[in-house]
């Protein structure tokens, strides 16, 4: 990377890692549908004994971890929007079980790890978060509706476009990663991140259409089981203990990561498919 004292590891993290650090960012974890599906054992493994390992570390060296959790924990709400004392409504035998109680329990693990060991430890739980560098097809709806929309092609809706998000663009999620990592040890989370800011996937769809002044035309399929039909964060505690709000507004990171892929598109051409 040309940085001095940089050093970059590729390592499974169900393996024990040993290294001296002072901050771990435990965000290893298959993170999409198609990718956490594609082999649900080895995605509770990473989740779980990913947290074990990490969890470890920072106990041998006294670092402060953090944790990459999220929404998913809340399942398919009935409360809305979904507070931190929301205790979730997931089902454990479903296909999205295998990352949303593999990261639950990564959360009884840090929790733990925090009352019996005393490990200073900050769990985020991230609500879908998009910008440049997203992979072109792993299945993601932005991504997913962007690059169809850039090729001309169909987009692709799951049920009547009716379901909401919120999207947070990647750069207000990082500065309040640091924020927290910089907190008073007290502030252990769980703390929401994510834009409270909602809209329908068909209004998605529509607005992408708009920016690249595609020619795409929607087009329905059915809504993959357990498929969450709301999905909108309660920020007022990262507010008020962090003094953090997403910044960037979903129309100037939707063109940001728009341009994005439409620099990859001419670059590499189908093949980014
Ligand atoms: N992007 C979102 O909207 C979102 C929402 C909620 C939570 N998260 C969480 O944030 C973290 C980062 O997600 P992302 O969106 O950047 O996805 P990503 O796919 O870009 O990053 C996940 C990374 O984890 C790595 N990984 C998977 N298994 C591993 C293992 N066993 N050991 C080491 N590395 C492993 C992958 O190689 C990948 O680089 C994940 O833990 C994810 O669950 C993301």
């Amino acid at each position: 990377m040309g940085i001095a004292g940089f050093e970059v590891m590729r390592h499974d993290v169900t393996f024990p890692l040993y290294v001296e650090v002072d901050q771990i960012y435990n965000l290893a974890c298959p993170a999409t549908p198609v990718h956490y599906q594609f082999d649900p054992v080895q995605t509770t493994k990473t989740s779980v004994i990913g947290a074990i390992n990490m969890l470890g570390l920072a106990k041998r060296v006294k670092a402060k971890v953090f944790q990459a959790s999220t929404s998913e924990v809340y399942g398919d709400p009935t409360v809305h929007p979904q507070t931190e004392e929301y205790r979730g409504n997931v089902n454990p035998l479903g296909p999205r079980a295998c990352y949303d109680e593999g990261k639950r329990a990564a959360e009884t693990l840090f929790f733990d790890y925090h009352r019996q060991h005393r490990t200073r430890i900050k769990v985020v739980r991230i609500f879908n978060t998009y910008g440049p560098r997203m992979h072109p097809n792993d299945g993601r709806v932005v991504s997913n509706f962007i690059v169809q929309a850039l090729q001309g092609q169909p987009i692709t809706l799951y049920g009547d476009g009716s379901q909401t998000r919120a999207f947070c663009f990647v750069s207000d999620l990082v500065e309040g990663f640091i924020r927290l990592m910089d907190s008073p040890d007290e502030v252990t989370g769980p703390i929401n991140m994510g834009n409270p800011h909602e809209i329908s996937v068909r209004e998605l769809a529509e607005r992408i259409i708009r920016l690249t002044k595609s020619t795409s035309a929607i087009e329905y399929r059915p809504l993959p089981q357990d498929d969450p039909t709301q999905r909108c964060p309660d920020i007022t505690l990262a507010r008020k203990l962090l003094d953090w709000q997403p910044t960037v507004a979903l129309e100037d990171g939707l063109q940001r990561t728009i341009d994005y892929f439409a620099g990859l598109l001419t670059e590499r051409g189908k093949s980014i498919l």
